[in-house]
């Protein structure tokens, strides 16, 4: 369990007090990373908590990123941690699942009849693309300073993400949506051509191609259109997000990130909330938790294979919510919000 900063630690802790309810077999050992990591004069991703992530069968995240490291390079950020265990474990399928929990409707920024029923999962590429490709750096050239990032993709890696996209989507509705930039970007040929040959594989699957920008622009047009999104990573950031929001709280999404371990070929997978630190509201019992929630439930279905567990916990949720309770950034204005640990309390008395 690796809470991080911010609301981190909060959420995480009540992700553990659920898993704990269901699961009093599974052991929960925490370490430091992130910005709780530097503070300490340690690395975002010490040492000590590598081993720690060697031994286990999943990690548990909470969240990382402070303002005060704003501006500083990656390395000195909170954020490399992520970087690096997704690199170093390989974790190169990040599930994101959008759902619009019945009666939630009115929160979203859309009109409620556009979000009902909403249900949608992000298929993003984790490992690859303008986050690792080399040359990444800044640097002087005849007196001007430039700086290069570099967007790579080679056909296996596209490959092996969109078969895990496929293989959700034969599982859901059957329909696959590819995201790319296909009209500039030579990545997106190639990675248009390689998920048009994995789509023979799955003939039941009805495919179709988008480019970004249209995407972006039909998220938040007809999202119920959308069954599976399979799309690079930095497209699959910035989707993500703008696809978490249409449910009206980004405090409610969880993710899964899943590969093997590294070298010892193993599945593994790390499990957090997509929705940041949120340092305003850190410290103060008012997150939302329910993405971290719904992590440790993906956490069990992915990692420990407990398909009934993390089902009757995703109906706990679902019927907090049903039953008309919220957390404060849902309450708004009629009042009535609970806490992160009451919110999480009504989650376990349901289970
Ligand atoms: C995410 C986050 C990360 C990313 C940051 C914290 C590095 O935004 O998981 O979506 O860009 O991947
Ligand atoms: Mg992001």
């Amino acid at each position: 369990m690796l809470p991080g900063d911010g609301i981190g630690p909060e959420v995480t802790h009540a992700a553990a007090a659920v898993l704990a309810r269901v699961r009093a077999d599974v052991e929960c050992v925490e370490a430091a990373v992130g910005g709780a990591a530097l503070a300490r004069g340690l690395q975002a991703l010490p040492p000590e908590t590598r081993a720690l992530c060697d031994r286990s069968d999943a990690i548990l995240f909470g969240s990382v990123g402070l303002p005060e490291y704003e501006g500083k390079p990656l390395p000195e950020r909170p954020e490399y941690a992520l970087f690096l265990l997704r690199r170093d474990y390989e974790l190169y399928a990040n599930l994101r699942p959008v759902k619009v929990f019945p009666g939630l409707e009115e929160a979203s920024s859309l009109k409620p009849e556009i979000v009902r029923g909403l249900d949608l999962l992000v298929v993003r590429e984790l490992t690859g693309g303008i986050y690792y490709g080399r040359p990444k750096e800044q640097r002087r050239v005849d007196g001007v300073d430039e700086a290069v990032d570099t967007m790579i993709y080679r056909a296996p890696e596209v490959e092996r993400i969109a078969r895990v996209a496929f293989a959700c989507a034969r599982a859901r509705r059957k329909r696959l949506t590819s995201v790319d930039k296909q009209n500039i970007l030579e990545t997106s040929r190639l990675w248009r051509r390689v998920v048009d040959g994995v789509a023979r594989e799955y003939p039941d699957v009805a495919v179709e191609h988008l480019l970004v920008d249209n995407a972006a622009m039909q998220l938040v047009h007809r999202p119920g259109a959308f069954d599976v999104i399979l799309t690079e990573n930095m497209f699959g950031d910035i989707l993500s997000d703008e696809a978490a929001i249409l449910t009206g709280s980004i405090g409610t999404l969880p993710s899964a990130s899943l590969g093997t371990k590294g070298s010892t070929g193993r599945q593994f997978g790390l499990y957090e909330p997509i929705g940041g630190t949120a340092p305003d509201i850190a410290g103060k019992d008012a997150a939302n938790p329910t993405a971290a929630i719904l992590s440790a439930a993906m956490l069990l279905r992915h990692s420990l294979g407990d398909e009934p567990n993390a089902a009757r916990i995703e109906r706990a949720v679902e019927g907090a919510y049903a039953g008309g309770l919220r957390t404060a950034e849902l309450a708004g204005k009629a009042g009535g919000a609970l806490s992160t640990s009451a919110f999480t309390r009504a989650v376990i008395e349901r289970l």
